[in-house]
């Protein structure tokens, strides 16, 4: 499984992407609004810092214009993948834009099904939402282990994205799932490094180190 940030933050970003273990990023209307800097500027310098795919959302929900914003967000930078909303005009969408080799991640996806309607028309990647499902008291990474299944079964190429995480089990079960890819906040990539043992075990090494004479 492949680790993205899900971000706008260009600090955060150049952080993270410094430890090298940062394969994209996902990007979102909410993530990009907290952000000082112009939406377009702002994917452009994230599309210059991290050396893979980009993901920044349509804001449009009308097919024409889907399209339209879908192809000026792809002119930014050939890394950026389009990312379109499940709905009717977004399925519509999503083929159009695929036929055409732009790229799409398929967002807000909440069953299966949305996932297999959005890689049968040609999505490259889809992203299940498993936090926002658990805050509803459903249990969103079962959401990801069978789309995972779904996709083996049929011999689907489309890559699953896990998205919407929030803390640092999520993300191991997203890998054990079976998940492509993890989408994580920069909070939980901090959280997922630390082990209080860890930190135990060099202070301890070190004491034991200062008393041996040299
Ligand atoms: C996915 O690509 C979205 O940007 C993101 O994971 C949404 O997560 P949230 O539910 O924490 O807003």
């Amino acid at each position: 499984m492949k680790f993205f940030v899900d971000s706008a933050n260009i600090d955060e970003i150049k952080k993270l992407n410094e430890w090298g273990i940062i394969s994209g990023v996902t990007t979102n209307p909410s993530l990009l609004s907290k952000e000082k800097g112009k939406p377009y500027e702002v994917l452009k310098q994230i599309c210059e810092i991290v050396k893979g795919p980009v993901s920044a959302e349509v804001t449009s929900l009308e097919f024409n214009e889907m399209i339209e914003e879908a192809q000026r967000l792809a002119d930014i930078h050939p890394n950026i993948v389009v990312k379109i909303p499940f709905t009717e005009d977004g399925i519509k969408a999503i083929k159009y834009l695929s036929e055409k080799g732009i790229l799409v991640n398929t967002t807000l996806i909440f069953n299966p099904i949305q996932a297999l309607v959005a890689a049968r028309v040609g999505s490259r990647y889809v992203s299940p939402f498993v936090g926002r499902l658990d805050d509803i008291g459903h249990d969103g990474l079962s959401i990801v282990k069978e789309i995972v299944e779904i996709f083996t079964i049929h011999d689907i190429e489309t890559e699953v994205i896990a998205a919407s995480i929030r803390n640092p089990r999520h993300v191991l079960l997203s890998a054990l799932y079976g998940a492509h890819i993890a989408t994580i906040p920069p909070n939980v990539f901090h959280q997922m490094i630390k082990h209080p043992l860890t930190d135990i075990g060099i202070e301890k090494f070190l004491e034991d180190w200062k008393k041996k004479e040299q």
